[in-house]
């Protein structure tokens, strides 16, 4: 298998974990998606503007990505929920990324409340969904893990 970790990751780093801890288990390589305009560090502030870029669809820009996918047949992409839903820059990254071909895992970290993240990355990924997996974090954005970590690693050991 040749795998990369595709994640977006904003608030405390909790994708940005789970996603190392996928690439330290299975060998995989790592690629972050960037927005080219940066959210910044307001809670509140970023809780707004995903709400309005979420109800309107907008997608924002985001960098190209570190990792040459044509050299993985393994992608296992990694979002926070976001207003019950996948992070807009990674709906960017699937809407703009052709994936055909390519075994696909998915995982959600959240707070409590998942939502639809990962039926909606399914549905826009045109890769070949294998399985996906949510991290439920502290319900306060924050980085206390709730879900646990002998359930996490044997998802991450499922991963081939
Ligand atoms: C804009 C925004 C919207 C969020 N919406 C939800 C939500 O709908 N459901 C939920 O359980 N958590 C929600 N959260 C919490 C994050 O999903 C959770 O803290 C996640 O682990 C953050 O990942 P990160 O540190 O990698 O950015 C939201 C956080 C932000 C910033």
């Amino acid at each position: 298998m040749k795998a990369v970790v595709v994640f977006y990751s904003q608030t405390c780093g909790n994708t940005r974990k789970i996603a190392e801890m996928i690439a330290l288990t299975t060998g995989a390589a790592l690629a972050e998606i960037e927005t080219v305009e940066d959210y910044g560090r307001d809670y509140d502030a970023v809780m707004v503007r995903a709400r309005d870029e979420i109800n309107s669809g907008f997608l924002p820009e985001i960098r190209p990505l570190s990792a040459d996918l044509s050299e993985y047949d393994t992608v296992i992409i990694g979002t926070p929920t976001w207003w019950y839903t996948m992070a807009p820059a990674v709906r960017k990254f699937l809407r703009s990324t052709d994936l055909t071909g390519k075994r696909v895992y998915a995982f959600q970290t959240h707070g409590g409340q998942p939502g639809s993240a990962l039926k909606d990355m399914r549905r826009l990924s045109k890769g070949e969904n294998i399985s996906d997996f949510m991290v439920e974090f502290d319900s306060m954005g924050g980085s206390q893990m709730k879900t646990s970590i002998d359930e996490l690693r044997t998802w991450i050991q499922s991963i081939q």
